[in-house]
């Protein structure tokens, strides 16, 4: 197959870590008898310094143009001065926005051979993590009216937390359809004792339930979800959840793996067209030093060849190839420890390259 990718290398270790990427990718190619051709896309800070815009139009049309998105990660300190509305991060909610990418699917998953880097004891950690935040990812405070104005002589700031029944309900559907295709069970989080938004979200979601009976379901709320997570992770399976929530609980979910820097993420919305994107991001503090983890890149990549180009083999092929590196005792300075091998960035590329 041919396949043409919107490559967004944005800023910090961005660059870096896609590169090790594209090598396996060109791997996979290889291997499978695929093409892949690469667009390369300005985002964030880069695209700041070249058009003046975290996201412009053309890096728009590419993005939409292409087959499928991978991007490694914006923001950059230099430009932290700048206009809220040119910040780097707006450029990232710009891009998930016009591709209509809803769902933001980001498992949380120990790998076994890092299980040591797990922060939580060691009997909550035997019972297992792996479950999957899926959240909404274009609605509700992050796309909300928001405005700062003079009340009384002071500054009164507010942003507004909007969702209506059909965003809620295809959110709904993309975790149900997941959970059927894992251990059938769906957990919706929201503040229905306090929140409106909360309470529409749990309604609908009931509606949705009742449509998937072979589905488990249970709402929880947000606060005692965090609690959970941390005291009992192994009762999650799929966790379905709206924007800001969903960006609170999915960096403490990556955390409790021990490796954040191995997560991946998709956003997925209507077609098969998405975008891929490691859950950390651009570290600008070791930028530039070939110590980056490209790890959470590749499998960003693979994870790409799942979901938008229907390549399960090629996808395994990486995700095995990641597995036989770790088993080899390669590690990146991140999740290094005793009687391990100490890889670079572009080291850890070639040595999960060579495993494909
Ligand atoms: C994420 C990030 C972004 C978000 C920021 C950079 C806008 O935290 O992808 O989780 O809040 O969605
Ligand atoms: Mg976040």
């Amino acid at each position: 197959m041919n396949k043409n990718i919107a490559v967004i290398r944005g800023d910090g270790i961005g660059p870096e870590i896609m590169e090790e990427a594209l090598k396996v990718l060109n791997k996979v190619a290889q291997k499978f008898g695929h093409e892949f051709t690469y667009t390369e896309v300005y985002g964030g800070g880069a695209a700041l310094e070249k058009y003046g815009h975290p996201m412009p139009q053309v890096s728009v049309d590419q993005c939409l143009a292409s087959d499928s998105v991978l991007l490694a990660a914006v923001g950059d300190p230099k430009f932290n001065d700048v206009a809220p509305e040119l910040r780097c991060e707006k450029g990232l909610l710009k891009i998930r926005s016009e591709m209509g990418l809803y769902a933001n699917v980001r498992p949380a998953k120990m790998i076994p051979q890092l299980a040591d880097a797990c922060p939580l004891r060691k009997d909550i950690a035997d019972k297992g993590i792996d479950f999957v935040v899926v959240r909404e990812l274009i609605g509700g405070i992050y796309f909300g009216k928001r405005k700062t104005e003079v009340v009384n002589g002071e500054k009164v700031a507010s942003d507004e937390m909007k969702y209506s029944e059909h965003e809620i309900e295809r959110i709904g559907r993309v975790a149900f359809d997941m959970a059927r295709k894992r251990r059938k069970k769906v957990t919706s989080v929201d503040k229905a004792n306090v929140l409106d938004s909360s309470r529409l979200w749990r309604e609908v979601m009931h509606r949705v339930a009742a449509e998937y009976p072979d589905v488990e379901y249970d709402d929880a709320l947000v606060d005692s979800t965090a609690m959970q997570i941390v005291r009992d992770p192994s009762r999650f399976d799929v966790m379905v959840t709206e924007n800001l929530f969903g960006d609170i609980l999915s960096d403490e979910a990556s955390m409790i793996t021990g490796s954040i820097g191995l997560i991946p993420s998709a956003s997925l919305g209507e077609g098969t067209r998405g975008l891929y994107e490691p859950i950390h991001g651009s570290a600008p503090d070791i930028a530039g030093k070939n110590i980056a983890n490209p790890i959470g890149q590749i499998l960003s990549a693979a994870m790409m060849l799942r979901y938008s180009f229907d390549m399960p083999a090629e996808a395994q092929a990486i995700e095995d190839a990641v597995g036989a590196a770790l088993d080899a005792g390669w590690r990146t300075v991140d999740i290094m420890c005793d009687g391990m091998k100490q890889a670079t960035c572009s080291q850890m590329g070639d040595i999960i390259a060579s495993y494909i």
